[in-house]
């Protein structure tokens, strides 16, 4: 068990001798959050077992990040795609080297990989841009980040998810978007499959990676939804974004399946 993990344990015991002896024999329902100096918007909560599908693999603190609202605007084309970009949370001070993959923004935000592609997917088509994104977040430090993927998909863990798709029935198209983490779909797009039916659709497959390519994510989209026509995109090289812009757009456009046509 990490330090941090048992400071909150310790936390846990003193708090519970002394609300037990504030209310009796009442049971104490909720146990209040461990203060912390995250980011405003995100809160580390003490005692969600959740949470040690994260920490049990490396000593970080995750942090709970809030639901955000999705909005559709009426496309028939949906662009999901997860990233290492939205499910880390960057805070004041981190360098390059300990966020390693994270490209950060002059104005303290972060680009992902495969958010970049999912971005110039959603131009090209008009589709509606979709971050899926996961209850807790991942470590800034990259080798972290590695052991906590390749732990959750060892373990066969599926990631809770906090942004979700109210209407996926008005999609035809699913640009699904990813980074290959553990030689295969990461977690957290299995999750994101086990949530929705997408029988009928056509899935759209795009992945970036250090050279694993498409991996055996193809084979695996297929498994999980055998009514949809499941085709692959392009792999790109994370070495090779800047570059894959043009190779993106004329796929899409020589895919012969843009929503107008
Ligand atoms: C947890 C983790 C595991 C990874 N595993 C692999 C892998 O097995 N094969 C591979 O080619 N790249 C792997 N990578 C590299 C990423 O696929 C690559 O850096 C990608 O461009 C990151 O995209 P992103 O910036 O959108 O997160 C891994 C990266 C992470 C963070």
């Amino acid at each position: 068990m990490s330090s941090y993990q048992l400071n909150i344990c310790a936390a846990a015991i003193c708090l519970c001798i002394v609300l037990t002896s504030c209310t009796g024999n009442k049971s104490v329902e909720k146990m209040p959050a461990v203060p912390t100096n995250e980011p405003t918007e995100t809160t580390v909560l003490a005692f969600d077992p959740s949470v040690e599908n994260y920490t049990k693999y490396t000593d970080y603190s995750p942090v709970k990040a809030e639901p955000a609202e999705f909005t559709s605007s009426g496309s028939n084309v949906l662009v999901a795609y997860f990233s290492r970009s939205g499910n880390t949370a960057i805070t004041a001070g981190v360098d390059a080297v300990s966020s390693a993959s994270l490209e950060i923004q002059s104005d303290g935000t972060t680009v992902g990989n495969a958010e970049r592609m999912a971005e110039w997917i959603s131009e090209e088509t008009g589709g509606d841009l979709f971050l899926i994104r996961t209850e807790y977040t991942y470590p800034v430090n990259y080798d972290q980040t590695v052991r906590v993927g390749e732990g959750q998909d060892r373990d066969g863990y599926r990631p809770v998810l906090i942004s979700h798709v109210e209407n996926m029935d008005q999609y035809d198209m699913v640009y699904l978007v990813f980074p290959i983490w553990h030689y295969t779909l990461p977690v957290q797009i299995c999750s994101f499959l086990d949530e929705y039916d997408l029988q009928g659709k056509t899935i759209y497959v795009f992945t970036t990676h250090a050279g694993s390519r498409f991996a055996n994510s193809l084979e695996r989209i297929r498994t999980a939804e055998p009514e949809a026509e499941v085709i692959a995109g392009i792999a790109v090289s994370q070495n090779s974004i800047a570059e894959s812009r043009q190779q993106i757009i004329d796929f899409i456009r020589e895919s012969g399946k843009l929503p107008s046509e």
